[in-house]
Order: structure tokens, then C-alpha cells, then sequence
């Protein structure tokens, strides 16, 4: 016999009447999000593999690869486990691993998928071919280039073809192109810095591709490019495959951005938290904080009220591990204590660490839950 809490929602229950805190995704917004990213790369002739890392659910990337995206990206092996075993079929592991469990993992999951893995120093290469070829598969090799970011990537033109060409000397290993993620442009605030920081990364990235192919080495995959940056990278003509993530569910770190090009996002992704107490004049207390809200890029920067009409007069200033602190906005009615047990929407300041906090999304539309969505990969980060 199982002993457990009971569930936090079932189909068809009210939004009202959903356990709280929940991390809900609004359907309409969702949807809205997930056309408009898979339009955008096939109206620009770039194949779309969004990032998985930001949902975390296998659910949500059948959806992606039926809206058109040709696979997904995660960022750690065991991460891809849930993609594969729901029959994900091309996984891009837009990272660098080292060691012998992340090895075997490599080895198990391209036995299972096609996968694609990112490299940036030769012992990697040569201990990925060596395994590789001992487990019988093949698995295909982006180096990645550091194209401003300073984080991984190799930074030069010699290392890359280094790399190269100890990928061509391993017989289990395919060269398959280069990635190039710039992920600290991402949340450039206006949009024409944005855009000019894009397109020096795209030039640091076309400058790799060119070097390859004077020596006579076509790079088939340019990859890279996040919700910040989709319509620079597109625009481009370096990238040839979009890694975005954020985009399905949007945070108030990328809301507070400029948006001026074709596309526009919404939120879809909310905490569901009630008011708890409000014993004192001016505040409020809900039942969300650190454990069920990242907070890393700021904490929500509005609160919407699920069954009142009127806009709450609340902010969310501060988070205690359990609690969530409201204050009173300037000259608001300073008494919420007829507000205790009222529902809050509150939208994560970062998405994806916020969804590594909860094992499944309550998916509503029309004020009721229509799907319920395991966050299946949710704590693999080996
Ligand atoms: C390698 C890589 N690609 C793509 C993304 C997706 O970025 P975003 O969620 O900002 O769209 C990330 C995010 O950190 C990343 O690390």
C-alpha cells in the first residue's frame, strides 16, 4: 500500500480547486508560443530543436516534434533518458561530459536514438570514439566554438580542426558540424543591442565555418541561438538548426525584454499559490517561496488573482523558503485578511529552474484542468 499525499489535481477540477503550490501552464498562451516558434523557423528555412531542458517533460516534446521540430537538445545525458524511452528519436546534447558514467550513458543512448554530443578537447573526442566503438554505435560529434561567451568551446581555429580531425580518425564517430550558443546575449534588454551582440557571435561562428571549409570540410550543422536571439540567428544565414527553450513558457526575466521583431510571446508559465495569513495591515503572506519559485533572475514581477476580477494591489517582495511575502502596493486597501485562501498567479522570474522544482504540470484552459503533464526528466542533471 502506497501512503502519499493525494494528488494535486485531476482533469476536469477547477482551477480554483487545484492544491496549491501547482505549476500551471496556461494551454491558450502555450499553444500561441508553440506555433508561432515552429512557424517562425519554417517560414526562415532553419530546422527548430528546441532546448528540453526548459520543460523537462516528454510530453511536451512529442508536441514540439509534431509542430515540426526535428528534435530536441538536452543539456545532460540522463536528462535525454525520458526524451528517448518516449521515443524522441534525434537528441542533441548540447554539452560538454567527462568520465566513465557519462560515457556508458552516451554509448546506452545511442544505442536507443540518434544522438548528437558536443565536444571541445581532444581526450573527449578520443574516449567518446574508443567507447563508442566498444558498444558497437555510432554517435554524431558537434565541437562547440565559444562564440563570446567564454564559458566552453574551443577558441581557436586550429583546435577546432584539431578536433576535427580526431573525430574523422575514430570509426564510430560522425563530424556533423559545430555548435555556437551564445547564452549571456540572451537577455540583452533592447533589442537592437541584442541584435548587434547576435550578430558577432554569428560572425565569430561563420568565421569557424569558413575555416573548416578552406580546408575542405563541410560543416553540415551550424547550431545555437535561444529565445533571445531566434530572429537574429535565423536572419543570419550561419545557422542552419535553432536551440530555443524558454520560449514555450516565457519568465519575467525574458518578459521584461524588448520584443520588436516579427515575433511575440506570452506567458503560459505560473505558480498557483494561495493566501495563507495576513495578520498584519499592508501585507499578506502566500504559501509558495524558495522551494516552489527560482528566483535566481528576480522574484514574480506581477501577482494575478484567480478567482477575483480586480487586479491585486499586492507585489511579491520577498521569498523565505515556504512563504511568499506580499506587500501592498502604494495607496492600495492595506486589509487582505478577507483575501486569505484566495488563489495567486504568480509568473517564475526564471523558468527553468523553477520547473526542476515540481513533477507535474496542471495544463488549464477555461478556468479548468485539461491535461496533466509529468515533469519526467525533472532532477536528472548527470
Ligand atoms: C546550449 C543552449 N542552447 C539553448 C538554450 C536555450 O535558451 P533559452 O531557454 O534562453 O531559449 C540554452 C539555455 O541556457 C543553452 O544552454
Amino acid at each position: 500500500m502506497t501512503f502519499a499525499p493525494p494528488a494535486a489535481a485531476r482533469v476536469g477540477d477547477l482551477l480554483t480547486s487545484v492544491a496549491t503550490p501547482s505549476l500551471t501552464i496556461d494551454l491558450d498562451a502555450f499553444d500561441a508560443n508553440l506555433a508561432a516558434m515552429s512557424a517562425f523557423a519554417a517560414r526562415h528555412g532553419v530546422a527548430l530543436r528546441p532546448h528540453a531542458k526548459a520543460h523537462k517533460s516528454s510530453e511536451i516534446a512529442k508536441r514540439q516534434i509534431d509542430a515540426g521540430a526535428v528534435g530536441v537538445c538536452c543539456q545532460k545525458l540522463s536528462e535525454a533518458y525520458p526524451f528517448a524511452a518516449a521515443g524522441i528519436a534525434s537528441i542533441h546534447v548540447s554539452n560538454e561530459f567527462v568520465g566513465a558514467d557519462k560515457l556508458a550513458m552516451a554509448v546506452e543512448l545511442a544505442s536507443h536514438v540518434r544522438l548528437s554530443v558536443c565536444v571541445d578537447a581532444l581526450p573527449q573526442v578520443r574516449a567518446l570514439g574508443e567507447t563508442a566503438a566498444r558498444a558497437g554505435v555510432t554517435i554524431d560529434v558537434l565541437p562547440e566554438v565559444d562564440a563570446g561567451q567564454h564559458r566552453c568551446g574551443v577558441t581557436s581555429e586550429d583546435a577546432l580542426v584539431e578536433l576535427v580531425d580526431g573525430i574523422a580518425s575514430q570509426s564510430a564517430l560522425r563530424f556533423a558540424g559545430i555548435q555556437a550558443y551564445h547564452g549571456g546575449i540572451q537577455h540583452v534588454a533592447g533589442w537592437a543591442a541584442r541584435k548587434h551582440e547576435a550578430n558577432r557571435a554569428a560572425d565569430i561562428a561563420a568565421g569557424y565555418v569558413r575555416a573548416l571549409e578552406t580546408r575542405g570540410v563541410r560543416c553540415g550543422i551550424v547550431t545555437g541561438g535561444g529565445t533571445g536571439t531566434v530572429e537574429f540567428d535565423a536572419a543570419s544565414g550561419v545557422f542552419t538548426e535553432l536551440q530555443p527553450g524558454s520560449y514555450l513558457f516565457m519568465d519575467g526575466d525574458y518578459g521584461g525584454l524588448n520584443w520588436d521583431g516579427e515575433l511575440r510571446w506570452r506567458h503560459s508559465l505560473f505558480v498557483l499559490s494561495t493566501i495563507m495569513s495576513a495578520t498584519r495591515p499592508g501585507m499578506a503572506v502566500c504559501d509558495v517561496g524558495l522551494k516552489g519559485l527560482a528566483v535566481d533572475s528576480g522574484l514574480p514581477r506581477s501577482v494575478h488573482w484567480v478567482d477575483a476580477d480586480d487586479a491585486p494591489a499586492l507585489s511579491y517582495v520577498s521569498a523565505n523558503d515556504e512563504h511568499g511575502m506580499l506587500q501592498a502596493l502604494r495607496d492600495a486597501e492595506g486589509d487582505f485578511a478577507g483575501r486569505v485562501g484566495k488563489r495567486l498567479l504568480l509568473p517564475p522570474g526564471h523558468c527553468d529552474p523553477t520547473v526542476n522544482l515540481y513533477d507535474e504540470f496542471v495544463c488549464h484552459r477555461n478556468g479548468r484542468v485539461a491535461d496533466l503533464w509529468p515533469i519526467d526528466a525533472r532532477g536528472f542533471s548527470r
